[in-house]
């Protein structure tokens, strides 16, 4: 099926041209609903095909808009992509510069075009980036990304319209300390080291399971890489990749999207294709609220037992603490809960914007400038809103929201879903960044809604 053809039978199950919901909220979501690979680790190995000099292949892609903008960016670069089902093929072979106005065009509003960069500059001697776009949830820089790619020799211009970079020496190893341990920025050492010359040291790399699974990717290319228990990556640079042929690690966002659903609007959810490993953490907090959970070999089912919730003081953090992308719909659970939880976000500076729709639901949320958690984070004397305060338990009613980013996207349908009356959602299409098909998925657990327009 070519791009075209994606775009005809299925932008509407996506959620892509779809701009309204209106819910009706009370139902509580029920059924079985199916994860596929994770947003944060699918984009990142479509964009490692590109190192290679044979095709790879990429199964359970989700069909989400992310990937259709790094496929568009891929494809502008002259990767043949093919997708069959939820199987992607990239063929590199004939990889090949880019027009700015194209690379703008299909940038859109993601981060991803910045990881192209150590890639294109391997295959090409140079690359170009937009302005970025990405979740509005704080400043997002794209600092720690060009200090890595100076280090390993490449020259960054910044023009009116972009950045462009050229590696006139080619790139070579370097010794890498991150001032944060950034999801983007130790993928954009990754995906640069392992075919620069000689030896990479990265220090205070993040170790998310999206990063391990992109690194697994990146052995079966032929890359040499080494984790050490102190989060120091080594990578020993090689000559050439080949293609890889992998299945992509679950989404393990979406599946705790779907948890918090479950217990906010009372429900019962069987999320097929979630894994215990990787969400051990959200899993201890999901217990601690009351939420209950059954691991089977093939899914994980959560589900609202009755009674009360209890309140959380939960701290988000890197792997392996409390996910930042977990909050947002946790936040809805505990303003059913009965009592004061305290959220404090740790990775994003400005990460509770979404709660002012919360509040008009009438949800009782303070948002505070101090660390309300155990420990004081780098944001705490810097005057950020970045702790949550939730008194619960309180009963929401329905209201419109415009659908600010991503997460919080996603936690206003939660909360639409659990308020008395209805509800109209708009800039939905923002959700479908990363949540696959869930307006098809919100049918299947019975929501109540129509779609608008
Ligand atoms: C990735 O973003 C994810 N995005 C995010 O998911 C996720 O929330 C985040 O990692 C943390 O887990 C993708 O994988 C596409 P970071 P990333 O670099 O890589 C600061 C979602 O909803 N920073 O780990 O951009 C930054 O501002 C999205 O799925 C710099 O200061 O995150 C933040 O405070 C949202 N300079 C912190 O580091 C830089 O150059 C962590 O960001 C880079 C980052």
């Amino acid at each position: 099926m070519n791009a075209d053809q994606l775009s005809a039978t299925s932008a509407r199950a996506i959620g892509l041209d779809v701009d309204a919901l209106t819910i009706r909220g009370g139902k509580p979501l029920q059924g079985r609903i199916e994860m596929k690979g994770a947003k944060n680790l699918v984009t990142k190995a479509m964009v490692a095909a590109l190192l290679a000099d044979t095709p790879s292949e990429l199964r359970s892609v989700p069909a989400i808009s992310d990937v259709r903008v790094v496929r568009g960016l891929l494809e502008i670069h002259g990767v043949a992509v093919e997708t069959l089902g939820d199987t992607m093929r990239l063929d590199p072979a004939n990889v090949e510069s880019a027009h700015e106005t194209s690379i703008n065009a299909h940038a859109g509003s993601s981060r991803i075009p910045i990881l192209f960069c150590g890639p294109l500059l391997h295959r090409l001697g140079e690359a170009f980036i937009p302005d970025l776009g990405g979740c509005h949830i704080g400043d997002r820089p794209i600092d720690y990304h060009l200090d890595v790619l100076r280090n390993f020799g490449a020259v960054v211009e910044k023009l009116p319209t972009g950045i462009r970079m050229t590696a006139p020496g080619g790139l070579h190893g370097a010794k890498v300390e991150l001032p944060y341990p950034s999801v983007g920025a130790t993928e954009q050492v990754l995906l640069t080291a392992t075919l620069a010359k000689g030896r990479t040291e990265l220090q205070n790399a993040a170790v998310e399971p999206e990063i391990m699974d992109l690194i697994a990717i990146l052995q079966k290319m032929g890359a040499e890489i080494q984790v050490d228990t102190d989060r120091t990556i080594r990578i020993e640079g090689v000559d050439r990749l080949v293609g890889y042929s992998h299945t992509a690690l679950f989404d393990r966002n979406e599946a705790a999207s779907w948890a918090c659903a479950a217990l906010a609007t009372g429900g019962d959810i069987f999320v097929g294709g979630a894994r215990q490993p990787e969400m051990t953490t959200f899993l201890n907090v999901y217990r601690k609220v009351g939420g209950r959970f059954e691991i089977e070999d093939d899914g994980i089912r959560f589900w609202h037992p009755g009674g009360d919730l209890k309140p959380v003081v939960v701290e988000t953090d890197v792997h392996p603490g409390f996910m930042t992308d977990w909050q947002q719909p946790l936040v809805v659970a505990l303003a059913k809960a009965k009592g004061i939880s305290i959220v404090h976000e740790t990775v994003y500076e400005q990460r509770f914007g979404f709660t002012d729709a919360l509040r008009d639901m009438g949800a009782t949320i303070q948002i505070h400038t101090e660390c309300l958690g155990s420990h004081a984070c780098r944001f705490g004397q810097r005057n950020y809103e970045h702790s949550a305060v939730i008194a619960g338990p309180v009963m929401l009613h329905g209201t419109d929201i415009v659908v600010p980013d991503l997460r919080g996207g996603f936690s206003h349908l939660v909360a639409a879903l659990t308020a008395e009356g209805s509800s109209r959602i708009s800039n939905v299409g923002i959700i479908a960044r990363g949540y696959e098909r869930f307006i098809e998925k919100l049918s299947v657990l019975g929501a109540d809604f129509d779609v608008d327009g």
